[in-house]
């Protein structure tokens, strides 16, 4: 079954994409940057410091992280939303950096993906979880597209809120530039001034293309 892999940094258009390519071929949507976050909030909750590995470490370790129907569930609660808002975004670079916490989260991605196809998004989808992913892709935009984007997505797109998401946005960027390193196979593709439909299409025509020279 087709496996495809998008990755790229924040604001690039991932989630929306790979959910709409999963819903067109049929697969799975594998987010790995909510496993990140779920990790992220057991290590707030446990009060621990974000920057301390060994503490990171263990607060991760002692949590019950499973993704049920495109929900993320802490120790059992749907935390979906929680691991979507400030206080998780603001730390999760910092968590999502110490190698003993990626190690311990890669085996339950790995479990997500399963053998039935999948769209799987992230940072190092195509380097770590699927290296042997049928399609991997590398997804882009203008700096200044991903902000304009976060902002939308947040409220009202205005230049003080477009300033400040630009700011967040190189931030995590370098914080997250060990894990974005595209894959060697990896078709880049700039959704910078295009529709997701049309990048969708592409992405479809690439996957079944991709499919069919597996089989
Ligand atoms: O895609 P996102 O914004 O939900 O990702 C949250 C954080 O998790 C981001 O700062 C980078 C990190 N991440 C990662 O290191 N590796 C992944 N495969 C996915 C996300």
């Amino acid at each position: 079954m087709t496996v495809v892999t998008i990755d790229g940094p924040a604001g690039s258009g991932k989630s929306t994409v790979a959910a709409a390519l999963a819903a067109r071929l049929g697969v799975v949507h594998v987010d790995t940057g909510a496993y990140y976050r779920a990790a992220t909030l057991a290590v707030l909750r446990a009060g621990a410091d974000p920057s301390d590995a060994a503490a990171a470490e263990a607060a991760v370790s002692g949590a019950r992280i499973e993704r049920r129907a495109g929900r993320t569930m802490l120790d059992g609660r749907d935390v979906e939303d929680e691991i979507r808002g400030p206080l998780v975004t603001a730390a999760v670079s910092t968590v999502a950096a110490h190698p003993a916490v990626r190690r311990a989260l890669l085996p339950l991605q790995r479990a997500e993906v399963g053998d039935a196809g999948a769209v799987v998004e992230g940072r190092d989808a195509g380097t770590v979880v699927v290296p042997d992913a049928d399609l991997k892709v590398w997804l882009t935009a203008s700096p200044q597209e991903r902000a304009v984007r976060r902002a939308a997505q947040r409220g009202v797109p205005d230049a003080a809120a477009v300033a400040a998401h630009a700011a967040d946005i190189s931030r995590r960027d370098r914080l997250d530039a060990r894990q974005m390193v595209p894959s060697g196979g990896a078709v880049e593709v700039d959704t910078t001034g295009r529709g997701v439909p049309e990048i969708v299409d592409e992405l479809v025509r690439l996957a079944l293309s991709a499919a069919g020279q597996r089989t």
